[in-house]
């Protein structure tokens, strides 16, 4: 006579496993705002105009006052956690640009324990896709010349030196790629 076959348990519970959201890159929202202002003095440490507008909320909605037509900025999210940011804007005023509308990386950084894992690629690339949508063929971005990792790091994303530049008067080494 042939064994019986015990039937498979019916458990009463069903657990759902997710697996953990991949990490993505998203516009920063009003939620964001101190996770954002955080990663920000984690880069920037100081108390200038732009950080001022940052923390009260009023640099993405009055950007002409900092020389730009416009302003985003795009977060690094690991499922809801803030990892790293990009800023970028749209300026018309770079003169070796010569008077031509280009998206410009006023800053991009990922926390350290989230290095080296293709969040500062998608930053740039979502950067590039927004200066794209407000119809900037390129994306510029500058770097001090004392920043090789940065240097390393632009070029491998796809940016080309172009010059020279200064910002708050530092020299600068300038960038650019297309944006696609
Ligand atoms: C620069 C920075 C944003 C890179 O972020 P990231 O998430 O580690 O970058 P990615 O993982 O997308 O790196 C892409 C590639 O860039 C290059 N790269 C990144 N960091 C590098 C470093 N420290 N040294 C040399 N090359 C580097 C590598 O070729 C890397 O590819 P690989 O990991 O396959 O070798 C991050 O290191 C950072 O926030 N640094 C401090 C702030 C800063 O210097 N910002 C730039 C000027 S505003």
């Amino acid at each position: 006579m042939p064994e019986a076959v015990a039937a498979p348990q019916r458990t009463r519970y069903h657990r759902r496993i997710r697996p953990p959201a991949a990490p993505s890159v998203r516009p920063l929202t009003p939620a964001d705002h101190a996770a954002w202002i955080g990663l920000r003095q984690a880069l920037w440490l100081g108390s200038d105009a732009t950080t001022l507008a940052a923390e009260a909320g009023t640099l993405l909605t009055d950007p002409q006052r900092f020389g730009a037509l416009r302003y985003a900025v795009l977060l690094a999210v690991d499922g809801e956690r803030p990892t790293g940011f990009v800023e970028v804007s749209l300026r018309d005023d770079l003169p070796a640009f010569a008077g031509r509308t280009v998206g410009y990386v006023e800053g991009v950084y990922v926390a350290p324990p989230h290095r080296r894992r293709g969040l500062g690629q998608a930053l740039i690339e979502a950067a590039a896709g927004w200066a794209r949508a407000q119809g900037a063929a390129e994306l510029a971005s500058d770097i001090l010349p004392d920043n090789p990792a940065s240097l390393d790091f632009h070029r491998r994303v796809g940016f080309a030196v172009v010059g020279e530049s200064e910002s708050g008067g530092r020299p600068q080494i300038l960038l650019v790629r297309h944006a696609p």
